[in-house]
C-alpha cells in the first residue's frame, strides 16, 4: 500500500469511494477543491485507490483532518492507519486534530489505537449525535 497526493486523475475514484460524493453534488465540489489545493491523499492498494484522506489548516492554523473514508470493501486492512500515520508524517504543525460523530464506533476505534487524544465535544452539529474531536501531539520540532 502507498499513500500519496491525490491528482486530477484520482478524482472520479475518489468519488466513487465516497458514498456522499455520489448523490451530493457539495460534497463532490468539496472534493475537487481539495485535490486542486494539494490537501487531499490517496492510499493506493494494486493501483487503485482504497480510500482517501484530507488534510487541512483551517481549524485555528492546526493541523486537521477534515476528511477520512476508506472504501467499504477495504476496511479493517490497515488503510485507515495508513492515511493518518501518512498525514502525521507530513502535518506541519506540532499538533494534528481530527473529528467524529459520536455514533461513529470504527473511527473512534481508530483514533485510540492510533493514540489520540479526546480534546472536547462539539454539540449542535448533528442533531442528538454530538462531534467527538481528538487531537495528537506531534513531534516537537515543527
Ligand atoms: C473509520 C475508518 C476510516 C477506518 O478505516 P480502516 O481502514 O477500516 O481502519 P484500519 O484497518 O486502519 O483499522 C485500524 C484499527 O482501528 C480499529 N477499528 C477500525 N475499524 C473498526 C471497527 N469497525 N470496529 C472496531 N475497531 C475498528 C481497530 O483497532 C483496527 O485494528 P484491527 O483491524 O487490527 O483490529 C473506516 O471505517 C471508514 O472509512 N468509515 C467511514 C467513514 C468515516 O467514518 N470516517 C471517519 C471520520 S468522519
Amino acid at each position: 500500500m502507498r499513500v500519496r497526493q491525490a491528482t486530477r486523475t484520482d478524482i472520479d475514484a475518489i468519488i466513487a469511494v465516497d458514498r456522499e460524493a455520489a448523490r451530493d453534488e457539495n460534497r463532490r465540489r468539496h472534493i475537487r477543491e481539495w485535490v486542486s489545493g494539494a490537501s487531499a491523499f490517496v492510499a493506493m492498494v494494486d493501483d487503485a485507490v482504497a480510500g482517501y484522506a484530507v488534510l487541512e489548516y483551517t481549524f485555528f492554523s492546526q493541523g486537521f483532518i477534515s476528511m477520512l473514508i476508506v472504501a467499504e470493501t477495504s476496511r479493517r486492512k490497515g488503510v485507515g492507519t495508513a492515511l493518518v500515520s501518512h498525514l502525521e508524517a507530513i502535518c506541519k504543525t506540532g499538533k494534528l486534530f481530527t473529528s467524529t460523530n459520536e455514533s461513529n464506533e470504527p473511527m473512534k476505534a481508530l483514533m485510540q489505537r492510533m493514540s489520540y487524544e479526546r480534546s472536547g465535544i462539539v454539540h449542535n452539529l448533528d442533531d442528538g449525535d454530538p462531534e467527538l474531536f481528538f487531537f495528537k501531539k506531534l513531534e516537537a520540532n515543527r
